[in-house]
C-alpha cells in the first residue's frame, strides 16, 4: 500500500444494503478503536455534495450520459482530492459507500456500452481503486422492494426496472471477476446482522 489507511468501497444494486452495511462497519470499527471516516458517492465532499443534487434530481434526460460521467467524474476527484485523500494520509480507514465500480455499471451501461470512457477518465482523473471492495450480492426483486420503499427527491434514476437490475447484478460479479485481487463478495439475501457478520470478519481478517 502506498498510504497508512484503509480504503474500503461498498458496492451492489439498489437497495442491496450498501448504506445499512457501511454504517453498521463503521460502528464496529470505531467500536474497536479505529479512526473511520464513513463517507459516500456521488458527494462526500462539500463540492460533490453539489454536484451529486446535479446528478440525482431531476429530469432523467437532464444530461446526455456523456456529461453525466463527466459530472460523476468532476464530484469523485473532490471528494477523493478533500475527503478520501486527507483521511488515508492520517491513517484512518475511509469506508466509501458506491465508489468508480458504481460508474463503471451505471453509467458505462445503462444507456449504451461507455465502459471505454469510464475508464479512459477514471485513469486520466483518479488513478486510484480502493484497497478492498464488498459487494452486497443479492436478488434484484427483492433489491427493488426495499430500494423503492423510500421516498425523496434523488430519483433521477429510480425507474431503473428488474430487467436493468439483473443486468446490473450480472455486471457487478462480473467486476467481481474482473478485479478479484480486492472484490469480496458477500451474499445480501440474509438478515443484516449475518451480512455485517461477514463483512467483519473480512475486514477484521485484513486489518490483522
Ligand atoms: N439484510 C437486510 N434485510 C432486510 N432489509 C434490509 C437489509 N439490509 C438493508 N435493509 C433495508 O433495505 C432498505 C435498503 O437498504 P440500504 O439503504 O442499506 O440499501 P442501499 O444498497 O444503500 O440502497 P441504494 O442503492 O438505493 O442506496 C433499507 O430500508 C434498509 O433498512
Ligand atoms: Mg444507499
Amino acid at each position: 500500500m502506498t498510504h497508512a489507511g484503509l480504503f474500503l468501497t461498498f458496492e451492489g444494486i439498489d437497495g442491496s444494503g450498501k448504506s445499512t452495511q457501511a454504517r453498521m462497519l463503521a460502528e464496529h470499527l470505531q467500536g474497536s478503536g479505529h479512526e473511520v471516516v464513513l463517507t459516500r458517492e456521488p458527494g462526500g465532499s462539500p463540492g460533490a455534495e453539489e454536484i451529486r443534487s446535479l446528478v440525482l434530481e431531476g429530469d432523467p434526460d437532464r444530461w446526455s450520459a456523456e456529461t453525466e460521467i463527466l459530472l460523476f467524474t468532476a464530484a469523485r476527484r473532490d471528494h477523493l482530492e478533500r475527503t478520501i485523500e486527507p483521511a488515508l494520509a492520517a491513517g484512518k480507514i475511509v469506508i466509501c459507500d458506491r465508489f468508480a465500480d458504481s460508474t463503471r455499471m451505471y453509467q458505462g451501461l445503462s444507456r449504451g456500452d461507455l465502459r471505454g470512457l469510464v475508464d479512459q477518465l477514471h485513469s486520466l482523473m483518479i488513478g486510484r481503486e480502493p484497497d478492498m471492495t464488498m459487494l452486497i450480492d443479492m436478488d434484484p426483486d427483492t433489491g427493488l422492494s426495499r430500494a423503492k420503499g423510500r421516498q425523496g427527491t434523488e430519483e433521477r434514476f429510480e425507474d431503473f426496472g428488474p430487467a436493468l437490475q439483473q443486468q446490473m447484478r450480472a455486471g457487478f460479479l462480473a467486476l467481481a471477476d474482473e478485479f478479484s485481487d480486492r472484490f469480496r463478495v458477500v451474499d445480501g439475501n440474509r438478515d443484516m446482522d449475518s451480512v455485517a457478520q461477514d463483512v467483519t470478519d473480512i475486514v477484521m481478517a485484513a486489518l490483522r
